[in-house]
Protein backbone atom coordinates (compact mmCIF):
# COMPACT_ATOMS: atom_id res chain seq x y z
CA UNK A 1 0.00 0.00 0.00
CA UNK A 2 1.97 2.72 -1.02
CA UNK A 3 0.22 6.06 -2.58
CA UNK A 4 2.72 7.84 -3.69
CA UNK A 5 1.55 10.87 -4.39
CA UNK A 6 1.50 14.63 -2.22
CA UNK A 7 -1.20 16.38 -3.52
CA UNK A 8 -4.54 15.64 -5.50
CA UNK A 9 -4.36 17.53 -8.47
CA UNK A 10 -5.70 16.07 -11.19
CA UNK A 11 -6.38 12.50 -12.40
CA UNK A 12 -3.93 12.60 -14.91
CA UNK A 13 -0.69 11.62 -12.91
CA UNK A 14 -2.35 8.62 -11.03
CA UNK A 15 -1.48 5.58 -12.47
CA UNK A 16 -4.45 2.55 -12.02
CA UNK A 17 -2.54 1.17 -8.88
CA UNK A 18 -3.42 4.54 -7.22
CA UNK A 19 -6.68 4.78 -8.29
CA UNK A 20 -7.66 1.47 -7.03
CA UNK A 21 -6.11 1.96 -3.68
CA UNK A 22 -8.26 5.15 -2.99
CA UNK A 23 -11.38 3.20 -4.36
CA UNK A 24 -10.32 0.09 -1.84
CA UNK A 25 -9.71 2.35 1.45
CA UNK A 26 -12.88 4.06 0.06
CA UNK A 27 -14.91 0.62 0.47
CA UNK A 28 -14.37 0.76 3.96
CA UNK A 29 -15.44 4.10 4.83
CA UNK A 30 -18.85 3.50 3.06
CA UNK A 31 -19.18 0.97 5.85
CA UNK A 32 -17.95 3.24 7.97
CA UNK A 33 -20.59 5.62 7.29
CA UNK A 34 -23.61 3.67 7.63
CA UNK A 35 -22.87 2.77 11.09
CA UNK A 36 -24.51 4.56 14.02
CA UNK A 37 -21.00 6.01 15.14
CA UNK A 38 -18.90 7.17 12.20
CA UNK A 39 -16.36 8.36 13.69
CA UNK A 40 -12.26 7.03 13.06
CA UNK A 41 -9.09 9.36 13.82
CA UNK A 42 -7.34 8.92 10.16
CA UNK A 43 -6.79 12.92 10.22
CA UNK A 44 -6.91 13.52 14.36
CA UNK A 45 -5.68 16.42 15.28
CA UNK A 46 -5.06 18.07 11.39
CA UNK A 47 -6.36 21.49 10.17
CA UNK A 48 -8.24 21.33 6.82
CA UNK A 49 -8.91 24.48 5.13
CA UNK A 50 -11.88 24.38 2.44
CA UNK A 51 -11.30 27.64 0.17
CA UNK A 52 -14.36 27.78 -2.19
CA UNK A 53 -13.36 30.93 -4.76
CA UNK A 54 -16.95 29.39 -6.52
CA UNK A 55 -20.26 28.33 -5.34
CA UNK A 56 -21.03 24.91 -4.10
CA UNK A 57 -22.35 23.18 -2.01
CA UNK A 58 -22.82 19.45 -2.46
CA UNK A 59 -18.74 19.36 -3.10
CA UNK A 60 -17.93 21.41 -0.16
CA UNK A 61 -20.50 19.94 2.01
CA UNK A 62 -19.10 16.38 0.83
CA UNK A 63 -15.33 17.40 1.93
CA UNK A 64 -16.29 19.27 5.10
CA UNK A 65 -18.25 15.85 6.81
CA UNK A 66 -15.56 13.62 5.41
CA UNK A 67 -12.97 15.79 7.06
CA UNK A 68 -15.14 15.82 10.49
CA UNK A 69 -15.89 11.88 10.87
CA UNK A 70 -11.80 11.41 10.36
CA UNK A 71 -11.78 13.86 13.37
CA UNK A 72 -9.53 16.52 11.52
CA UNK A 73 -10.08 20.51 12.66
CA UNK A 74 -12.39 21.77 9.37
CA UNK A 75 -12.52 25.33 8.64
CA UNK A 76 -14.82 26.83 5.64
CA UNK A 77 -13.29 29.96 4.01
CA UNK A 78 -15.90 31.74 1.85
CA UNK A 79 -13.68 33.09 -0.65
CA UNK A 80 -15.96 35.23 -2.45
CA UNK A 81 -16.83 37.46 0.92
CA UNK A 82 -13.08 37.44 1.35
CA UNK A 83 -10.03 39.40 1.15
CA UNK A 84 -10.04 39.04 -3.00
CA UNK A 85 -12.36 41.44 -3.47
CA UNK A 86 -10.06 43.82 -1.30
CA UNK A 87 -7.60 42.81 -4.28
CA UNK A 88 -5.57 39.98 -2.70
CA UNK A 89 -3.93 37.76 -5.11
CA UNK A 90 -4.56 34.17 -4.75
CA UNK A 91 -0.83 33.53 -3.55
CA UNK A 92 -1.07 36.34 -0.61
CA UNK A 93 -4.17 34.21 0.49
CA UNK A 94 -2.11 30.98 0.13
CA UNK A 95 1.05 32.15 1.96
CA UNK A 96 -1.64 33.82 4.46
CA UNK A 97 -3.06 30.63 4.92
CA UNK A 98 -0.20 28.52 4.94
CA UNK A 99 1.45 30.77 7.99
CA UNK A 100 -1.20 29.24 10.13
CA UNK A 101 0.13 25.47 9.31
CA UNK A 102 -2.66 23.99 7.73
CA UNK A 103 -2.09 20.30 6.47
CA UNK A 104 -4.81 19.52 3.92
CA UNK A 105 -6.13 22.75 1.61
CA UNK A 106 -9.80 21.86 -0.29
CA UNK A 107 -9.52 24.37 -3.31
CA UNK A 108 -12.19 25.13 -5.86
CA UNK A 109 -11.13 27.90 -8.53
CA UNK A 110 -13.05 29.25 -11.11
CA UNK A 111 -9.76 29.32 -13.29
CA UNK A 112 -8.07 26.05 -14.70
CA UNK A 113 -4.97 25.52 -13.48
CA UNK A 114 -5.23 28.14 -10.29
CA UNK A 115 -4.88 24.66 -8.20
CA UNK A 116 -1.69 23.45 -9.40
CA UNK A 117 -0.27 26.81 -9.13
CA UNK A 118 -1.59 27.23 -5.54
CA UNK A 119 0.00 23.87 -4.16
CA UNK A 120 3.64 24.86 -5.40
CA UNK A 121 3.69 27.81 -2.68
CA UNK A 122 2.22 25.84 0.37
CA UNK A 123 3.78 23.32 2.49
CA UNK A 124 0.38 21.29 2.83
CA UNK A 125 -1.25 18.15 0.74
CA UNK A 126 -3.40 20.37 -1.66
CA UNK A 127 -6.92 18.58 -3.27
CA UNK A 128 -7.99 20.29 -6.22
CA UNK A 129 -12.29 20.45 -5.68
CA UNK A 130 -12.31 21.51 -9.41
CA UNK A 131 -10.48 24.19 -11.00
CA UNK A 132 -12.28 25.64 -13.81
CA UNK A 133 -12.73 23.42 -17.39
CA UNK A 134 -9.90 21.43 -16.65
CA UNK A 135 -10.34 18.71 -13.69
CA UNK A 136 -12.63 17.66 -10.25
CA UNK A 137 -10.83 14.26 -9.58
CA UNK A 138 -12.67 13.35 -6.28
CA UNK A 139 -15.95 13.86 -8.59
CA UNK A 140 -14.39 11.50 -11.35
CA UNK A 141 -13.19 9.11 -8.23
CA UNK A 142 -16.82 9.23 -6.50
CA UNK A 143 -18.41 8.10 -10.36
CA UNK A 144 -15.99 5.18 -10.12
CA UNK A 145 -16.68 3.89 -7.16
CA UNK A 146 -20.37 3.83 -7.86
CA UNK A 147 -19.42 2.02 -11.17
CA UNK A 148 -17.72 -0.33 -9.37
CA UNK A 149 -19.95 -1.30 -7.11
CA UNK A 150 -22.68 -1.18 -9.64
CA UNK A 151 -21.12 -3.47 -12.29
CA UNK A 152 -18.98 -5.40 -10.06
CA UNK A 153 -16.31 -4.14 -12.25
CA UNK A 154 -14.09 -0.94 -13.24
CA UNK A 155 -12.55 -2.06 -16.57
CA UNK A 156 -14.04 -3.20 -20.10
CA UNK A 157 -17.47 -1.56 -19.64
CA UNK A 158 -19.09 0.65 -22.35
CA UNK A 159 -19.57 4.41 -20.98
CA UNK A 160 -21.60 6.95 -22.15
CA UNK A 161 -20.84 10.49 -21.26
CA UNK A 162 -23.63 12.71 -22.48
CA UNK A 163 -24.24 16.47 -22.94
CA UNK A 164 -21.73 19.47 -22.50
CA UNK A 165 -18.35 18.21 -22.42
CA UNK A 166 -16.79 21.17 -23.21
CA UNK A 167 -17.18 23.18 -20.49
CA UNK A 168 -16.63 20.35 -18.36
CA UNK A 169 -14.34 19.43 -15.76
CA UNK A 170 -16.32 16.35 -14.72
CA UNK A 171 -15.95 14.91 -18.37
CA UNK A 172 -12.12 15.55 -18.24
CA UNK A 173 -11.32 13.92 -15.18
CA UNK A 174 -13.95 10.59 -15.97
CA UNK A 175 -12.48 10.55 -19.83
CA UNK A 176 -8.75 9.96 -18.07
CA UNK A 177 -9.62 8.05 -15.10
CA UNK A 178 -12.16 5.54 -16.76
CA UNK A 179 -9.61 5.26 -20.23
CA UNK A 180 -7.00 4.52 -17.80
CA UNK A 181 -9.02 1.34 -16.16
CA UNK A 182 -9.54 0.65 -20.03
CA UNK A 183 -12.89 1.29 -20.46
CA UNK A 184 -14.83 2.28 -23.92
CA UNK A 185 -15.84 5.81 -24.19
CA UNK A 186 -18.55 7.37 -25.72
CA UNK A 187 -18.86 11.13 -25.86
CA UNK A 188 -22.42 12.28 -26.94
CA UNK A 189 -23.69 15.60 -27.57
CA UNK A 190 -24.23 18.75 -29.83
CA UNK A 191 -20.78 19.41 -32.03
CA UNK A 192 -20.78 22.72 -30.58
CA UNK A 193 -20.25 21.23 -26.81
CA UNK A 194 -17.82 18.87 -27.87
CA UNK A 195 -14.09 20.24 -27.61
CA UNK A 196 -11.94 20.27 -31.13
CA UNK A 197 -9.68 17.08 -31.35
CA UNK A 198 -11.49 15.39 -28.62
CA UNK A 199 -11.25 12.20 -30.81
CA UNK A 200 -7.58 12.08 -30.27
CA UNK A 201 -8.09 11.06 -26.38
CA UNK A 202 -9.04 7.65 -27.59
CA UNK A 203 -13.06 7.98 -26.87
CA UNK A 204 -15.96 7.40 -29.58
CA UNK A 205 -18.10 10.70 -30.71
CA UNK A 206 -21.51 10.47 -31.39
CA UNK A 207 -23.98 13.51 -31.96
CA UNK A 208 -27.35 10.94 -31.73
CA UNK A 209 -28.55 9.74 -28.27
CA UNK A 210 -30.15 6.83 -29.87
CA UNK A 211 -26.79 5.92 -31.95
CA UNK A 212 -24.44 6.78 -29.10
CA UNK A 213 -26.68 4.30 -25.88
CA UNK A 214 -26.99 1.38 -28.04
CA UNK A 215 -25.51 -1.00 -26.23
CA UNK A 216 -23.65 0.91 -23.09
CA UNK A 217 -23.62 -0.31 -19.60
CA UNK A 218 -23.21 3.16 -17.66
CA UNK A 219 -25.12 6.12 -18.92
CA UNK A 220 -23.41 9.43 -17.52
CA UNK A 221 -25.42 12.59 -17.61
CA UNK A 222 -23.70 15.99 -17.37
CA UNK A 223 -25.00 19.76 -16.47
CA UNK A 224 -25.74 22.16 -19.48
CA UNK A 225 -23.06 25.01 -17.99
CA UNK A 226 -24.71 27.93 -18.82
CA UNK A 227 -22.77 29.97 -16.48
CA UNK A 228 -19.36 28.69 -18.57
CA UNK A 229 -21.17 29.94 -22.15
CA UNK A 230 -21.34 33.07 -24.08
CA UNK A 231 -24.10 32.57 -26.00
CA UNK A 232 -24.91 30.62 -28.99
CA UNK A 233 -23.96 27.11 -27.96
CA UNK A 234 -27.37 26.07 -28.02
CA UNK A 235 -30.89 26.78 -30.21
CA UNK A 236 -33.11 26.57 -27.17
CA UNK A 237 -33.51 24.04 -23.89
CA UNK A 238 -36.83 22.52 -25.38
CA UNK A 239 -34.76 21.73 -28.41
CA UNK A 240 -31.86 20.50 -26.26
CA UNK A 241 -33.86 18.36 -24.72
CA UNK A 242 -35.89 16.64 -27.22
CA UNK A 243 -32.73 15.84 -28.88
CA UNK A 244 -30.23 15.33 -25.93
CA UNK A 245 -32.33 15.23 -22.47
CA UNK A 246 -32.50 11.76 -21.07
CA UNK A 247 -35.99 9.89 -20.68
CA UNK A 248 -36.86 6.60 -20.77
CA UNK A 249 -37.88 6.06 -24.32
CA UNK A 250 -33.70 7.21 -25.37
CA UNK A 251 -32.57 4.90 -22.08
CA UNK A 252 -34.35 2.14 -23.57
CA UNK A 253 -31.09 1.60 -26.56
CA UNK A 254 -28.97 1.07 -23.33
CA UNK A 255 -28.34 -2.31 -21.78
CA UNK A 256 -31.60 -3.19 -19.78
CA UNK A 257 -29.41 -2.77 -16.81
CA UNK A 258 -27.62 0.31 -17.40
CA UNK A 259 -27.21 2.66 -14.74
CA UNK A 260 -28.09 6.32 -14.91
CA UNK A 261 -25.47 9.06 -13.20
CA UNK A 262 -25.18 12.96 -12.95
CA UNK A 263 -22.79 14.71 -10.75
CA UNK A 264 -25.74 17.21 -9.44
CA UNK A 265 -27.09 19.78 -9.65
CA UNK A 266 -29.17 18.62 -12.46
CA UNK A 267 -31.51 20.68 -14.69
CA UNK A 268 -34.50 18.57 -14.55
CA UNK A 269 -36.29 18.82 -18.14
CA UNK A 270 -32.92 20.34 -19.59
CA UNK A 271 -30.65 17.80 -19.62
CA UNK A 272 -32.59 14.83 -17.76
CA UNK A 273 -36.31 13.87 -17.22
CA UNK A 274 -37.34 14.22 -13.58
CA UNK A 275 -38.94 10.85 -13.51
CA UNK A 276 -35.83 9.30 -14.99
CA UNK A 277 -33.52 11.01 -12.15
CA UNK A 278 -35.52 9.31 -9.38
CA UNK A 279 -36.53 6.03 -10.67
CA UNK A 280 -34.73 3.70 -7.99
CA UNK A 281 -34.12 1.14 -10.00
CA UNK A 282 -32.11 3.08 -13.38
CA UNK A 283 -30.92 6.25 -11.52
CA UNK A 284 -27.29 6.01 -9.26
CA UNK A 285 -27.60 9.95 -8.48
CA UNK A 286 -27.89 9.86 -4.80
CA UNK A 287 -25.34 6.49 -4.30
CA UNK A 288 -23.19 8.98 -6.49
CA UNK A 289 -23.30 11.87 -3.42
CA UNK A 290 -23.08 8.89 -0.75
CA UNK A 291 -19.79 7.50 -2.37
CA UNK A 292 -18.65 11.47 -2.61
CA UNK A 293 -18.31 11.63 0.96
CA UNK A 294 -16.28 7.95 1.35
CA UNK A 295 -13.91 8.85 -1.32
CA UNK A 296 -13.11 12.13 -0.07
CA UNK A 297 -12.19 10.47 3.58
CA UNK A 298 -10.27 8.16 1.37
CA UNK A 299 -8.01 10.45 -0.53
CA UNK A 300 -7.47 13.02 2.13
CA UNK A 301 -6.51 9.97 4.92
CA UNK A 302 -3.52 8.87 1.81
CA UNK A 303 -2.55 12.18 1.98
CA UNK A 304 -2.16 12.66 5.14
CA UNK A 305 -0.41 9.70 5.54
CA UNK A 306 2.96 11.16 3.27
CA UNK A 307 2.57 15.00 4.90
CA UNK A 308 5.93 14.36 6.47
CA UNK A 309 7.13 11.52 4.12
CA UNK A 310 10.95 12.23 2.37
CA UNK A 311 10.20 13.88 -1.45
CA UNK A 312 12.19 11.26 -2.67
CA UNK A 313 9.43 8.79 -2.00
CA UNK A 314 6.39 11.04 -2.93
CA UNK A 315 5.44 12.28 -6.56
CA UNK A 316 3.81 15.40 -6.80
C1 LIG B 1 -19.85 19.66 -10.83
C2 LIG B 1 -18.83 20.77 -10.86
O1 LIG B 1 -18.86 21.67 -10.03
O2 LIG B 1 -17.97 20.71 -11.74
N1 LIG B 1 -20.67 19.69 -9.71
C3 LIG B 1 -20.26 19.30 -8.51
O3 LIG B 1 -19.11 19.05 -8.26
N2 LIG B 1 -21.22 19.18 -7.58
C4 LIG B 1 -20.63 19.59 -12.06
C5 LIG B 1 -21.46 20.78 -12.42
O4 LIG B 1 -21.34 21.86 -11.85
O5 LIG B 1 -22.26 20.63 -13.35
Amino acid sequence: MTFPHRHLLGIEPLGPAAISEILDLADSYVDLNRRDIKHADALAGLTQINMFFENSTRTQASFELAGKRLGADVMNMAMQASSIKKGETLIDTAMTLNAMHPDLLVVRHPHSGAVDLLAQKVNCAVLNAGDGRHEHPTQALLDALTIRRAKGRLHRLNIAICGDIAHSRVARSNILLLGKMENRIRLIGPPTLMPSGIADFGVEVYDDMRAGLDGVDVVMMLRLQRERMDGGFIPSEREYYHRFGLDSEKLGYAKDDAIVMHPGPMNRGVEIDGTLADDINRSVIQEQVEMGVAVRMAAMDLLARNLHSEPAGVMV
